[in-house]
């Protein structure tokens, strides 16, 4: 096998892993539950190639969109890459070609997606050049990919996804078929990294008590979404992501990703919420977009949303299993 060629993809946190345990290989402070977004994937192609040293370059292919990775984002997919040989004990060198199916330009961070499908690739390449008995295990796989991007080691994984400790696992939910809609108010490159939001959270005296806070909230998430509680599945994944931009705020440095527009979008979903008592899981990452989740049967509420957010931002919107971006 001279090349292969995989997929994996993004996925969105309700209770949010902020916070790792230092020099752990990102293990987490606190457990996480994400929802994984089918429609939004980076692609990753692995080609043995000649030479000493491995390489990365964007792949270019008419349905994705042209990848521009800064050289420490390169450096640091080839550094996971490394890891995966080593775990396979591999010795020679690959070019590495990765893009993404959504504009990176959108503020949707891609790590999770990148990581994961690299994890995809190297396992399927290296399996097949140095059988190893764990080689095609999930939870093996998600603790690799979790050395490279601790938010990736759930896009293993679908649709609801915890992450507790060294791996992460598939919750087995009855409920499918998300609707996902992202209102991007600001698309620009964010000036304080996850990595470096890890860092700084445990700066803040609200980091005090968080992942004894996260902890109760996913706890109560899930038993939320086992019985179909939306209403308080949706408060909790509320207070979750005000909690997280709170620790932000009060770092040192102090730092934020809400910005006007953020906090426009989430007025309103508080408006939609009260008049209709029912509406999706609002949620953010760190960044200033607004994501939203709604059931299947909220069809008509999904468009809406859709149609009120694209008079003053852009909205990617992604329905079932077909995706299109507005
Ligand atoms: O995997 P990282 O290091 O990019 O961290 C992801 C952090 C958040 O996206 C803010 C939360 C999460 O759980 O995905």
């Amino acid at each position: 096998m001279n090349s292969v060629l995989v997929s994996a993809p993004s996925n969105i946190a309700l209770i949010k892993y902020m916070g790792k345990i230092e020099g752990s290989g990102n293990k987490p402070t606190n457990g996480s539950l994400s929802y994984t977004l089918e429609n939004l994937k980076t692609f990753v192609r692995l080609t043995a190639i000649e030479g000493a040293q491995d390489q990365w370059k964007a792949l270019v292919r008419e349905d994705l969109e042209p990848l521009n990775l800064s050289e420490k984002g390169q450096q640091r997919f080839l550094k996971h890459l490394q890891t995966l040989k080593d775990k396979w004990g591999i010795q020679k060198s690959f070019l590495v070609e990765s893009a993404n199916n959504f504009p990176s330009d959108c503020g949707l961070a891609s790590s999770a997606s990148s990581f994961a499908a690299l994890t995809l690739a190297a396992a399927e390449m290296f399996q097949a050049m140095n059988p190893q008995p764990w080689g095609t295990d999930k939870k093996t796989l998600s603790e690799l990919s979790r050395q490279g991007s601790g938010s990736s080691c759930r896009s293993l994984f679908s649709p609801w996804v915890l992450w507790q400790h060294e791996y992460a696992e598939p919750m087995g939910l009855e409920m499918k078929d998300m609707h996902h809609i992202v209102v991007v108010v600001e698309d620009s490159k964010k000036e304080v990294s996850s990595s470096e939001a890890h860092k700084l959270v445990t700066t803040s005296p609200k980091f005090v008590g968080r992942p004894e806070r996260a902890e109760i909230r996913l706890k109560d998430l899930v038993h939320a979404l086992r019985f179909n509680d939306w209403h308080m599945a949706r408060q909790i994944v509320w207070d979750e992501f005000i909690d997280m931009h709170r620790l932000f705020e009060t770092s040192t440095p102090a730092f934020s990703y809400m910005t006007d527009g953020s906090k426009a979008v989430l007025e309103d979903c508080q408006k939609f919420w009260n008049r209709w008592q029912d509406g999706p899981l609002v949620t953010m990452d760190a960044g200033a977009n607004v994501h939203m989740l709604f059931r299947n049967d909220q069809k008509k509420s999904f468009a809406e949303y859709r149609e009120h957010f694209a008079k003053s931002f852009k909205v990617l919107a992604f329905e079932g299993v077909k995706s299109d971006v507005h």
